[in-house]
């Protein structure tokens, strides 16, 4: 294939080898490669269509382009450093294999409409696969949720026992992050779905083109409508990074209680051994790994949002090749994001309960005392003097060391001569929760018609 420079006609002295790799982004951007050759036919059926070019070029043109297709799919395609980029390559083995019809394609385009297009597409169909993922891990949690409705362990607030919840409800609390992550997946894609081919270099272009006809052969909405917007906009990479960022931050908080509850002191949960691996010096360990470095990952995308708008910052219109550095950071945060969805997704059903550790430490803390305030304003007591008279009580269990629950009632109604009986029933685990029953309360019931609501916007 001939290595010469396809814009070498002003140049008199040759690119210095280092300024060659250094500028260079076809080791990265080939990934490209099936975006450049889609927005490629789009373009030559758009230009012969209009009559820019001849049916036979445009023929010539798309079987040399199907040619270099299977060429790079069976690893056969040579890319080369000196052709800079993913485009340049593709354009020099078209015009090799085809002759003066490949020279022809680059009419009324240039790499800068090129390139936003390609990395629309590519991020489109990414975004799609991720959107999968999503529904997958959520769909684990959801039934993950079902089977542990009933299921009480103590809610946090501060890491400090606030009050009894149902497993079930805290794995749903899960689910609705990451449904607003795919909410805000979707709406990346929806946003970025317009086509900038027709900006060509910045102004737009002399020849009769049709930008409605490549958007619509390429599944986008509509084309974009400003030129120079069009080919310096990096929007959507910067949007996808921070919805990528967010579902990480998201994910890091899961992992996160999944470490603590592995751990020994909490022992809540188990993780199958597949997830985890050992400690080359001390024999009793089993580690948490996978959610320890999907919480660690969540470092790199958060890093790579930060590139991008760095990279953006104060940069004046239109096309920069600054924004050649945007590719490596989406790449990555495309890359990182998947697999710990992944990951994620293939974990939840194998998480394992340990349902009586978890209703034990429950009932420790006074996880009930709130329900003990409740009962004391139930009977007229204003909430002030109530959480006065439970403080009184809970200072009372800690010197004596018991639960709410374990005190006798003559105890109890020395606090409060308003208390009766029927006091136990509030300060029971199941009694606590049962009571929270209103939407998005942590009632079993509420779980399970909360889970059912939950499967229908999957
Ligand atoms: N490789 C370049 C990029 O990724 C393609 C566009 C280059 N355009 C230019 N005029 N140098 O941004």
């Amino acid at each position: 294939m001939s290595k010469q420079k396809l814009w070498g006609g002003r140049f008199q002295e040759a690119t210095d080898a280092f300024v060659e790799r250094f500028t260079a982004s076809v080791t990265f951007d080939q990934r490209l490669a099936k975006q450049d050759i889609q927005g490629s036919r789009a373009h030559a059926q758009m230009l012969a269509s209009s009559g820019v070019i001849s049916e036979e070029d445009k023929s010539s043109i798309l079987s040399g382009l199907d040619q270099i297709e299977s060429e790079i799919a069976s690893g056969d395609f040579e890319w080369s450093v000196q052709l800079e980029d993913v485009h340049m390559n593709i354009e020099a083995a078209l015009t090799d294999k085809i002759g003066i019809a490949g020279k022809r394609l680059h009419t009324g385009r240039s790499r800068n409409d090129q390139v936003a297009t390609d990395i629309r597409l590519w991020l489109r169909d990414e975004i799609g696969i991720l959107i999968d993922l999503l529904r997958s891990a959520r769909s684990a949690l959801i039934d993950l949720a079902e089977s542990e409705s009933d299921t009480i362990m103590p809610g946090f607030t501060h890491l400090q026992t606030a009050q009894p919840v149902t497993f079930g409800h805290h794995l749903l609390a899960w689910q609705e992050m990451l449904k607003r992550d795919q909410s805000r997946l979707k709406d990346c894609a929806e946003r970025l779905n317009e086509c900038p081919l027709g900006a060509a270099a910045l102004a737009g272009t002399t020849y009769p083109i049709n930008r409605e006809q490549t958007a619509q052969l390429l599944g986008f909405r509509k084309p974009t409508e400003n030129s120079l917007d069009s080919v310096s906009d990096r929007d959507f990479a910067i949007e996808f990074c921070s919805a990528a960022a967010l579902c990480m931050t998201h994910l890091s908080r899961m992992s996160e209680e999944l470490v603590i509850w592995t751990s020994a002191q909490f022992n809540f949960i188990e993780l199958p051994d597949r997830y985890c691996t050992g400690s080359s010096i001390m024999p009793q360990k089993k580690n948490p790994d996978v959610p320890e470095l999907i919480r660690g990952k969540t470092g790199r995308v958060n890093g790579h949002l930060i590139s991008l708008l760095t990279l953006m910052k104060s940069q004046p219109l239109a096309y920069n090749k600054d924004n050649q550095e945007d590719k490596e950071p989406l790449f990555d945060a495309v890359d990182t994001l998947k697999d710990c969805l992944l990951a994620f997704a293939d974990m939840v059903p194998s998480i394992k309960p340990n349902r009586t550790v978890m209703r034990e430490a429950a009932s420790r803390g006074f996880a009930t005392a709130t329900d003990l305030a409740d009962y004391l304003v139930k009977r007229g007591v204003a909430f002030r003097d109530a959480h006065e008279i439970v403080g009184l009580a809970v200072a009372e269990g800690v010197k004596q060391g018991i639960d709410l629950a374990e005190m006798s009632l003559e105890t109890l109604q020395s606090f409060g001569s308003m208390i009766e009986a029927d006091v136990f029933d509030v300060l029971t685990l199941d009694g606590s929760v049962s009571a929270r029953d209103h939407l998005g309360g942590t009632a079993p019931n509420q779980v399970r018609a909360a889970a059912i609501r939950a499967r229908a916007t999957l």
